[in-house]
């Protein structure tokens, strides 16, 4: 019973330019009206309209629905298998975006268009110039393309890193992949990044992808960045092919030392812990847990044996050493070093991230380490917005002073809600792909500007590969096909391992 739209189109039509999607018909405001639809055009999608006064006009569908004249009773028929004649015209709500005066500043009609006025599928100039999107492959980080819309969406970088970004999904909804993208623009523009990534997603990015789905529409081709690409982690033992990272015992307070045992009993320990540690310092500077151990094995005192026992947990983690990795070994310009902490327990993983994003801040206020973007996965982890990490402070101090100082931070969580609403606010820049829990669509709906209600309903539904991309150089909410990847996405393997 379908009506084709070709059946749709009124024969007085003939005359319709190709690119005619429909005709503007019933009441009619100078920023709303209804358009009959002659041609397939789906929500969201832009449109273009003439106004006797104002010239080419860029529009959005807003909502669109097909009226049949099928009652109940008639559709009642049409179940016992009776013969039903069915009319129906598929009607399209459009919103008024607004044009270009002739200062170059964004305008909306004062007065309604004309009824039969044809519209059409918006020309890729209009959309750009409206909306303002530049095309600059120099400072634009290429994400995909504008859904619907044969226009490619750049994110420009040097916004990204002042004013911090943030991808927001539901598990499985392509956060990992969309940050791969971002990535891999980072890196073919040379921008220096750390990415702290607690399930090893990242590495795949020296893997040039083995097919690139649907590559011609969205002009990309496999590529590899093994070149620009350094791996660190605490775990070389499960992660063999990177470089081991170690952090030095010597700036920890013996409270902070038994914070990160398993038991963290710290009260009957920090005793023992601190004359034992006195002892090393009056003859060494640094030392490891194995130095410590060998001072309260020597005392020979029974009651060390807890503490001991405690101290061989820190000794297997083995991320402690009497020389630490140094900062300048670990960031380098124009490279992207990834921590790869598969493997690392929770509390070490915090410990790691806290030195190392301290450390960013520090060296970056002193300039003695280039401009860089700190990217973080799983980050309700890192700056919960209940309780408090190790890390809490610095993700607050990097995402309200970073921008002062060209330290740009990328969140990336599942649970946007859990998320610091104080680091989460700082995000100038949105992604935001399939998210269905309420509390987190709340979150994003009251951090997020530009954002209406009938988005709300759009972010619930969005397929995995759409995201809906705001703020930055962005500067109304628009629907991205994100663009597949150059490198192999490392996100599967997690899945199976969780
Ligand atoms: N833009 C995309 N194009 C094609 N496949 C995608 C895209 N985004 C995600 N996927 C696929 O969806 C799955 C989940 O994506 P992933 O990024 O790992 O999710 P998340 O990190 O949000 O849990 C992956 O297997 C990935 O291959
Ligand atoms: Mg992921």
């Amino acid at each position: 019973m379908e009506t084709t739209f070709d059946e749709a189109v009124p024969e007085t039509t003939n005359h319709i330019s190709p690119d005619c999607i429909g005709m503007i018909y019933g009441d009619i405001g100078p920023t709303r009206f209804k358009c009959s639809v002659l041609a397939p055009v789906e929500k969201s999608e832009f449109i273009q309209v003439n106004h006797d006064t104002c010239g080419m006009v860029l529009g959005r569908v807003d909502t669109i629905e097909r009226k049949t004249d099928l009652s109940i009773e008639k559709a009642h028929l049409l179940a016992k298998g009776e013969h039903v004649e069915i009319e129906e015209m598929v009607s399209a709500s459009i919103v008024i975006v607004g044009y270009r005066d002739e200062r170059n500043l964004l305008q909306v009609p004062r007065t309604p268009f004309k009824a039969g006025e044809e519209v059409e599928k918006a020309s890729e100039n209009l959309i750009r110039k409206v909306i303002g999107l530049k095309e600059d492959r120099k400072t634009g980080a290429y994400i995909g393309m504008l859904r619907g819309h044969d226009v490619q969406i750049y994110l420009d970088i040097n916004g990204l890193i002042q004013k911090h970004v943030s991808i927001l999904a539901k598990t499985g909804g392509g956060k990992s992949y969309m940050a791969g993208v971002v990535l891999e623009e980072l890196l073919k523009h040379n921008v220096t990044t750390v990415v702290i990534d607690p399930h090893g997603e990242y590495s795949s990015l020296a893997q040039r992808a083995k097919s690139v789905q649907l590559g011609e529409k969205f002009h990309v081709v496999p590529n590899s960045y093994e070149s620009k690409l350094a791996v660190f982690t605490p775990d070389t033992k499960l992660n063999p092919n990177a470089k081991s990272l170690k952090f030095t015992l010597a700036n920890l307070q013996p409270r902070d030392i038994l914070a990160l045992t398993k038991s963290g009993s710290v009260r009957t320990h920090l005793t023992s812990l601190r004359e034992a540690l006195d002892i090393i310092r009056t003859s060494r500077k640094d030392y490891d847990v194995d130095d410590i151990l060998r001072v309260l094995e020597a005392q020979d005192d029974q009651s060390n044996f807890s503490l001991m026992n405690e101290l061989e947990y820190l000794r297997e983690v083995d991320i402690f050493a009497r020389e630490g990795t140094k900062i300048d070994e670990l960031v380098h310009k124009g490279m992207t070093t990834i921590i790869n902490m598969k493997g690392t327990p929770p509390d070490i993983q915090e410990l790691i991230i806290n030195r190392v994003a301290t450390a960013l801040f520090e060296l970056r206020k002193m300039e003695k380490i280039p401009p860089l973007m700190m990217v973080t996965e799983e980050a309700h982890n890192f700056c919960p917005q209940q309780g408090k990490a190790a890390t809490s402070d610095i993700f607050r101090t990097i995402a309200s002073e970073g921008r002062k100082f060209g330290l740009g931070l990328m969140i990336i969580t599942q649970r946007a809600a859990k998320v610091d609403k104080n680091v989460l606010s700082q995000c100038n820049t949105q992604i935001i792909l399939k998210v269905t829990n309420p509390n987190d669509l709340k979150t994003i709906m009251a951090s997020v500007e530009g954002l209406t209600a009938g988005m709300a309903d759009e972010i619930q539904m969005l397929p995995v590969g759409v995201a809906l991309v705001t703020g930055g150089n962005i500067t109304m909410p628009l629907l991205v096909d994100v663009r597949p990847r150059e490198t192999e996405h490392g996100g599967k393997s997690v899945k199976i391992l969780e």
